[in-house]
């Protein structure tokens, strides 16, 4: 299909192809010839260009410009009540081998599963525009970045994707170098308009497909326009594609946030962290140490995802490969997170949130006290009141930000960008458990910790759907994110420490931890720094460890308590290993391994066993 003319000047420029690929343009023509779409709109990234989409989109009904002088450069948007969220049960890992996508995804036949896809992608762009946006995964050039194409009808995704990659002329150009492969990523609303219809705000299909074919490295994400079924760089390329790619080259795509400590003589330990979705991993990765911590400083390097690799001297490396948070807003607050609060001050979009009469925002937990009136997330009138008679929250709780990282006041400017990455020196595994897993411990090398992070759980929680408390095994934190077996992901752990020459040290979180009487324990939040600089003093080598059946943990002594209130007996509780809850803990671990025994590495058998036997 040819490219269709525009109107206004504005939108003319945008018409133009912007790449010399025919590979690239033949398959844009292709995909354009099965979508019908009314028009083609290469995108170039500029700031015209979004300007230009953010009008459409409030003339859409889609955007409301938020107050220029309460929230500059802010928009607000809505989504409809059938596409709030990440659809785990609608995404599939289609590989060739149903073997290969393993039990923890969906898999369907590729041949059946493409000629699906075609039949709901025919002519689903029917009088919408199809954006053709470049973007890369990590900065421009770095050798550990990636690009990908994706074709979308949806101008909110474009400008999401604006905010949470390097999109646009640039990327265009370094596509036409033909130095990297281009991962195709179809994504369409579902919607199609015929002529003369009238669009809804929020244009979706109840139908939702969000489909990856491994070994072609493609995308096709069909009927949602929210967050990861839609920002298709983020779980689908940088986490699902990216796993695949990883395990074929000897890297790791991993869902951790990465940071870096530094001391008062200023010296850098970065981390990477891996916590299951709605454990606080952007309040930890913004984290802001206790005043008492003097010259102590976190600096943050991502809040979602990392891409590690070994450099030539067998070091770990990590680049953080999005250039945006897309953060939960419900419970971010000045006190929880004033660096978040900082970030999404300006040029953020907001979805599901709720709107205030002076054309702000607001959301659960932002302030002690609710706005006297706003409108809800589903546009309702909604007061304190109301919201008590209903139970029903002002913002979805899964409503969301998207903020450009830079930002953030403690993004670490100097190395967030960095090509090469950032040295890692140690893995965090963390959950939500209310008992039995202790505030911290460190597990006694490289294929103990590897099965720390196979056999991390976390607590269903209300936003999670799901029975309330059970513990949910999430690996790693990729359950929803890994995009081939998970017994080979375990495998492909332990045979990246084959090319390094020091191995980060493996530690296991949880600030969850709960008395008989459901409070917390543990302070959390900035407080967390505390255990942050004992695992640096153990990475070190600066702090001794006291040896227990699961690893070691600090003694009382080994950790600063300036400034906070601790008596012997609650750190005690705090760091209890109860050896009958971890009997039981090792039978949940069990559970997991049977469902994955036939790709399960011998390794995770032995180190069970050996946990047993401490135990
Ligand atoms: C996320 C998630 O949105 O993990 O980052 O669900
Ligand atoms: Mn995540």
């Amino acid at each position: 299909m040819a490219t269709t003319p525009r109107a206004t000047a504005a939108q003319a420029t945008s018409t133009r192809i912007l790449t010399t690929n025919h590979h690239l343009i033949r398959w844009v023509e292709k995909m354009a010839e099965l979508t019908q779409p009314a028009a083609i709109h290469w995108i170039d990234g500029s700031e015209e260009e979004n300007d230009y989409l953010c009008r459409q989109l409030v003339e859409a009904g889609t955007f409301t410009k938020l107050n220029e002088e309460l929230w500059p450069g802010c928009y607000y948007a809505r989504s409809s009540p059938n596409d709030v969220a990440r659809v785990e049960d609608r995404t599939f890992i289609c590989s060739l081998s149903k073997d290969n996508a393993g039990p923890t995804n969906n898999w369907e036949d590729p041949y059946v599963m493409r000629k699906k896809l075609k039949s709901l992608f025919r002519g689903s762009m029917r009088g919408r525009t199809m954006y053709v946006l470049p973007y890369s995964m990590g900065p421009i050039g770095s050798p550990m970045s990636q690009i990908g194409v994706q074709l979308t009808d949806s101008a909110y995704a474009v400008v999401n994707m604006r905010i949470m990659a390097r999109i646009g002329a640039p990327v265009f150009a370094e596509i036409d170098k033909d130095v990297k492969r281009v991962v195709p990523c179809m994504h369409s609303v579902g919607a199609p308009l015929a002529a003369g219809q009238v669009d809804v705000a929020w244009p979706q299909n109840d139908t939702k497909y969000i489909v990856h074919f491994p070994e072609t490295r493609e995308i096709w994400s069909y009927g949602s326009g929210y967050g990861g079924n839609a920002l298709l760089g983020k779980k689908c390329f940088a986490l699902r594609i990216a796993s695949n790619i990883a395990r074929d080259e000897g890297w790791m795509a991993e869902h951790m946030l990465i940071l870096g400590v530094e001391s008062p003589t200023g010296e850098k330990t970065y981390v990477a962290a891996a916590f299951p979705s709605a454990c606080g991993k952007t309040n930890f990765a913004m984290m802001i140490p206790p005043k008492s911590f003097k010259g102590w400083k976190v600096w943050t390097v991502g809040d979602d995802i990392a891409w590690i690799k070994p450099d030539k001297t067998g070091q770990l490396r990590a680049i953080n490969p999005e250039a945006g948070f897309f953060g939960v807003a419900p419970g971010t607050s000045a006190k929880t997170n004033p660096n978040a609060m900082k970030t999404l001050s300006r040029n953020t979009i907001f979805t599901n949130v709720a709107l205030t009469p002076e054309g702000g925002v607001w959301w659960e937990g932002m302030t002690e006290e609710p706005p006297a009136e706003c409108t809800d997330w589903m546009g309702q009138r909604w007061t304190p009141e109301i919201g008590r008679a209903t139970g029903k929250p002002a913002a979805h709780p899964n409503g969301r930000f998207t903020s450009p990282v830079a930002q953030c006041p403690s993004m670490d400017m100097e190395a967030w960008e960095s090509p090469d990455g950032v040295p890692i020196s140690a893995f965090l595994f963390g959950g939500r458990r209310a008992s039995a897993i202790p505030l911290v411990f460190q597990a006694f090398n490289w294929s103990s910790g590897v099965y720390l992070g196979a056999t991390m759980g976390s607590e269903t929680t209300a936003a999670a759907g799901g029975a309330l408390g059970k513990v949910r095994r999430d690996p790693m934190a990729m359950l929803p994110f890994c995009g081939y077996h998970m017994g080979d992901y375990f495998r492909h752990w332990l045979r990246m420490q084959r090319d390094l020459s020091t191995t980060p040290r493996v530690f296991h979180v949880n600030w969850f931890l709960k008395d008989e009487d459901g409070n917390f324990l543990w302070p959390g939040y900035s407080e967390n720094m505390r255990v942050l600089k004992w695992i640096v003093d153990r990475v070190r080598g600066q702090s001794q460890g006291k040896e227990t059946p699961i690893g070691w943990t600090p003694h009382f002594e080994d950790m600063d308590w300036s400034g906070l209130a601790m008596s012997r007996e609650e750190f005690d509780r705090l760091l209890k290993v109860d050896r009958a809850a971890w009997r039981k803990e090792v039978m949940g671990h069990e559970e997991l391994f049977l469902l994955l025994h036939d790709h399960l590495p011998a390794e995770m058998i032995y180190e069970r066993e050996l946990l047993i036997c401490r135990l």
